[in-house]
């Protein structure tokens, strides 16, 4: 595809007109490293979905009546070094609208306290009692890499071992206006953005770093978010359960607060696990409930989950599905001023973790209490924010 013959794309070829010839063929080759195929997604913003039923979780009670037998294959797990922890941390954080990597946000009040701090802190408790580190792969991308991996040596790694941290960075992907006119960033330069958490294990085999899986022996492993410092990292009450069940994958669950929330839910799609958006879900779905009285469609992800690292590279060709985001995206406009909108102004292209899931022939859906361990921060204050997180760390004794 070849956008500067392309009338409609008013953003690249008011740039080109604007290069001097050696900006020229840099902006030519900046194109041909793109693949623009990934535009043909806005023909097809909603995806087609399957037929959704209903899945069963196991609950905090179960959980808690057979926590013995679970914490103890969890731990065996652990000490056996089969776990490995993957942090998503390529994303921009555009609600928070800070300028730097998400984790070195500082959440203390009366003490610093960086967010990839706490989870370095919860990710120790669990090493504590297990006797044994579990390899930490970072995903950044190549706006925040250099960044995050400073942040890390600057802090001697939060008293983790460096040997056991590993950082990789995820692929890009080009963003549009709402008409499909690729934004540039500056005039050589096509405005790209990380392209979803969905690519995770596909960079970190690009990395090279199935090898470094394969000389530790991990079979499992734990993907989970930069933005939630209640995150419990390599929970070996979440992997015992998984294995005990002999599933392939896991997923930690809330129970919705009630059905209107806006959550995304587990649930069977065509007798595969998956997860529904809220808005997919109809009206009889939402209030429908179980024998027990429980919502059927009660269990929203808090994006934890444990996938079998076997099954992941089974899976690794098969193509994710592309979400069409809608987002603030900055850009040189074609008077070669620079807009920094305050309203989303187009399109992003995304893969995301949670499509994995649709991916694994089964998946436990296991309940965790919200608040112990699910306090997001994506915004400064209201809902899901370091105010909210604050208030709920607080609640959990974490002195801020
Ligand atoms: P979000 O969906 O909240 O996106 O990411 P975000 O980019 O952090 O924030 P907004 O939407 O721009 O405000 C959920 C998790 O997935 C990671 C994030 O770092 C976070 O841990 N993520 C997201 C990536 O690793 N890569 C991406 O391309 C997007």
């Amino acid at each position: 595809m070849n956008l500067l013959d392309d009338k409609k794309q008013c953003y690249v070829r008011s740039a080109y007109e604007a290069c001097s010839p050696s900006e020229k063929e840099q902006l030519l080759r900046n194109l041909e490293n793109v693949d623009w195929t990934i535009l043909e997604n806005l023909k097809e913003k909603v995806k087609e979905r399957g037929s959704f039923s209903p899945i069963q979780a196991v609950d905090v009670r179960e959980l808690t009546e057979r926590r013995e037998e679970f914490v103890e294959a969890g731990l065996a797990a652990l000490r056996a070094g089969k776990v490995g922890a993957v942090l998503l941390a390529g994303g921009q954080g555009t609600r928070l609208g800070l300028d730097r990597p998400k984790g070195t946000l500082n959440i203390g009040i009366h003490r610093e306290l960086y967010l990839f701090e706490q989870l370095l802190l919860n990710l120790m408790e669990v090493t504590d009692q297990a006797g044994a580190y579990v390899p930490l792969y970072v995903m950044t991308s190549t706006i925040n890499h250099q960044e995050t991996v400073k942040f890390f040596e600057e802090h001697d790694y939060f008293g983790y071992p460096g040997e056991y941290v590993k950082f990789f960075i995820q692929e890009m992907a080009p963003a549009c206006d709402h008409e499909g006119r690729v934004y540039m960033a500056s005039r050589t330069e096509p405005a790209m953005s990380p392209n979803g958490n969905g690519g995770w294990f596909g960079s970190m085999v690009k990395a090279g770093l199935l090898d470094d899986i394969h000389s530790r022996g991990i079979e499992w492993l734990n993907v989970f978010a930069v933005d939630n410092c209640l995150q419990r990292i390599a929970d070996p009450l979440f992997i015992g359960a998984t294995l005990v069940y002999g599933k392939e994958c896991g997923a930690k669950v809330v129970r919705k607060a009630s059905p209107e929330e806006k959550v995304g839910v587990m649930c069977l799609e065509d007798g595969r696990p998956s997860i529904a958006e809220y808005y997919e879900l109809t009206d009889e779905m939402r209030n429908e409930r179980t024998g027990k009285g429980d919502l059927a469609y009660g269990f929203g992800v808090i994006l934890n989950y444990l996938f079998s690292e076997k099954r992941l590279e089974q899976v690794a060709r098969e193509k994710l599905c592309i979400h069409v985001v809608e987002k603030k995206i900055p850009y040189r406009d074609v008077d070669g001023s620079f807009v920094k909108p305050d309203q989303p102004n187009g399109y992003k292209f995304e893969t995301l973790a949670l499509d994995m899931v649709h991916m694994m022939a089964d998946c436990l859906p296991c309940e965790v209490v919200r608040e112990r361990e699910f306090a997001p921060i994506k915004n400064l204050h209201g809902v899901d924010s370091l105010d909210s997180a604050r208030e709920l760390m607080k609640g959990c004794g974490i002195e801020l």
